[in-house]
């Protein structure tokens, strides 16, 4: 697999084989000396173009533990600022020769660009609302780490799913894993038509939430908003929040982060057991490590020229 654009590009197959090498690698996490060669002499750049806590501190964890050089770039205090385009700005950074791009841009359809200007691999780190793959890789990953498998699990994604790449990704991933994905939020940011487009069921209230395994809640993507969608962010938690007097005692609670509290979701449920949103974060780092080892390293060997043998000489000859 040379790029890692959407779960499109992955069958089950694939997904199982991401997750048991992130299984693999969670041993090297644990290590006092948290570092394998698996990737030593190849550089993953970083090119984020939006805010980002959780998925750049992991790819770049990830590239580091498997002995990657790393070049991180920020738009924010670049030549971005001064007017210079994405395919600009690739062009220039693949002057560095990079064997892996992670790219994070608000426009929708972006990573797929860049691959045509660069000849080094691509990975999607949420491209607008399109996408956001390693996100639904580590969530499948935390739940078959929680509970075994997905088949037959009943998931809920309940919140702004209009605007959420993390929504679109992990519907794809949690069917093809074998779970019933059901979607839930007011109407205005429930993408029309979406159960013709995607394999997921629709409600708009949150009755039948005692049915889920899983409730998989997203924050409100304001950034993204250019309308009004809900009459004010207190009607919305009234209707949509997931809280004490909501959640059965079973049920896994998910969040890709970042919760805004006492809105998607009540501190209470943030902070209980039944929240695995710190096991998530866990994950991100392992099943990135996977993400890159399997672009870089998979299934192609390096393609790095032999280094020339010195003659060997007799001692004493002339
Ligand atoms: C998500 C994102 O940026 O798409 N965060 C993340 O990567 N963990 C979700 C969000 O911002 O709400």
């Amino acid at each position: 697999m040379k790029h890692l654009l959407s779960i499109h590009d992955l069958d089950r197959e694939a997904i199982e084989r991401i997750c048991d090498r992130a299984a693999s690698f969670a041993e090297v996490s644990d290590r006092e000396i948290k570092k394998v060669p698996a990737l030593r002499g190849r550089t993953v750049l970083n090119l984020f173009y939006e805010a980002s806590t959780r998925t750049r501190s992991s790819f770049e964890l990830a590239a580091k533990r498997l002995s990657a050089d790393v070049v991180n770039f920020a738009a924010s205090g670049s030549s971005v600022e001064k007017g210079e385009s994405l395919k600009d700005t690739v062009l220039t950074l693949s002057a560095h020769k990079p064997d892996a791009i992670v790219v994070r841009t608000p426009w929708a359809g972006a990573a797929e660009l860049v691959t045509h200007w660069t000849s080094a691999s691509i990975v999607n780190a949420g491209d607008g609302k399109h996408e956001h793959p390693t996100q639904a890789l580590l969530d499948v990953y935390t739940l078959l780490r929680r509970v075994g498998s997905l088949d037959g699990l009943d998931i809920w994604i309940v919140g702004d799913v209009l605007h959420s790449r993390v929504a679109r990704s992990n519907i794809l991933a949690f069917a093809k894993m074998g779970a019933r994905v059901t979607v839930c939020g007011p109407p205005t940011l429930i993408p029309h038509g979406i159960e013709e487009s995607l394999p997921c069921r629709v409600t708009y209230t949150l009755d039948g939430i005692r049915e889920a395994d899983v409730i998989y809640a997203l924050r409100m993507q304001n950034e993204r908003m250019h309308d009004s969608y809900v009459p004010s962010l207190r009607e919305y938690a009234a209707r949509y929040q997931i809280n004490g007097r909501n959640l059965g005692p079973r049920q896994i609670v998910m969040h890709p982060g970042p919760v805004n509290r006492g809105v998607e979701l009540s501190g209470e449920v943030v902070d209980s057991p039944q929240a695995v949103i710190t096991m998530q974060v866990e994950a991100g780092v392992v099943v990135r490590m996977a993400v890159l080892y399997e672009v870089l390293a998979g299934s192609r060997a390096p393609e790095v020229a032999p280094v020339p043998t010195a003659p060997t000489t007799t001692p004493g000859a002339a």
